[in-house]
């Protein structure tokens, strides 16, 4: 089983590397699953339906998400019927959405599992109990289990990956939108990166305007961020093996499209 995920898309460039790039990369690739990060899709902040159902047009089979959403409010009126689509699980009980969900790979389960640390973001509820929880539930269905941490602190990616080493195939980081070298297999057989990086634009500060993240760093005034809708982008993802009797990873690659390293065929 080979899984392709692509990390955090942002705004209309990150959306129009996806067009341009999926279908390229499922070509060299071959991947039976294609995950894409959709939580800053909408300008930077949150998704809406309309965007939701364009990247699974572009190819992407399932949308994990962030902290960002339910930055639209719109997000609210369609996240229920989004069955290809999660949000992070340890939200407080009652959130609309769900935060785990099953994908049938020519008869294989794949369970997918979103989770949100806390560590510099909001104090949500536990992602390490909301995990032992989860993965003893999907574990009745399917050993291939694919995890998008969701953080901003390299420890808590890095805890939480070894607490889960072995129980589950991947744990890959997302949120800080700068892909780490640091993918590699655990020990005991899961697959991981820390984080896999952003879709988007390249020359912004993390998707955004540059401009604007500079002046609220010089005068620690309230700017308006938006998300860099013009210039070069870049493409950030992992392709990860997975024995499919066993559920462990095999394999982590790297994948990172931007000017200074173009993609090859
Ligand atoms: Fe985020």
């Amino acid at each position: 089983m080979r899984i392709l995920f692509i990390g955090d898309v942002v705004g209309s460039l990150g959306r129009e590397q996806i067009e341009t790039y999926l279908p390229k990369l499922k070509q060299k690739y071959q991947p039976q699953l294609t995950i894409v990060n959709g939580e800053n899709a909408a300008a930077g902040k949150g998704i809406t339906e309309k965007i939701y159902k364009q990247l699974l047009s572009y190819g992407a089979d399932f949308l994990t998400m962030g902290n960002h959403t339910f930055d639209k409010k719109e997000i609210f009126d369609f996240i229920d019927d989004a069955d290809k689509m999660i949000r992070p699980a340890n939200y407080p009980e009652g959130t609309p959405g769900k935060g785990y969900g099953f994908v049938n790979v020519n008869g294989t389960e794949v369970a997918i599992i979103n989770l949100q640390g806390r560590t510099f973001l909001p104090a949500i509820d536990d992602p390490f109990r909301y995990a032992d929880q989860l993965i003893a539930e999907v574990r009745k269905r399917t050993p291939i289990i694919f995890i998008d941490f969701h953080a901003e602190a390299t420890s808590e990616k890095l805890a939480l990956a070894w607490y889960l080493d072995g129980k589950i195939s991947a744990l890959v980081g997302t949120h800080t939108h700068v892909q780490t070298a640091d993918n590699r297999i655990l020990d005991n057989g899961t697959a991981y990166i820390t984080d896999v990086g952003m879709t988007g634009p390249y020359d912004g500060i993390i998707g955004t305007e540059r401009d604007a993240v500079i002046k609220r760093f010089l005068t620690q005034l309230p700017v308006r961020f938006e998300a860099t809708k013009k210039g070069k982008a870049q493409l950030s993802g992992v392709v990860i093996d997975i024995d499919q009797r066993s559920g462990q990873a095999t394999k982590i690659e790297r994948i990172l499209i931007t000017d200074d390293q173009p993609f090859f065929e």
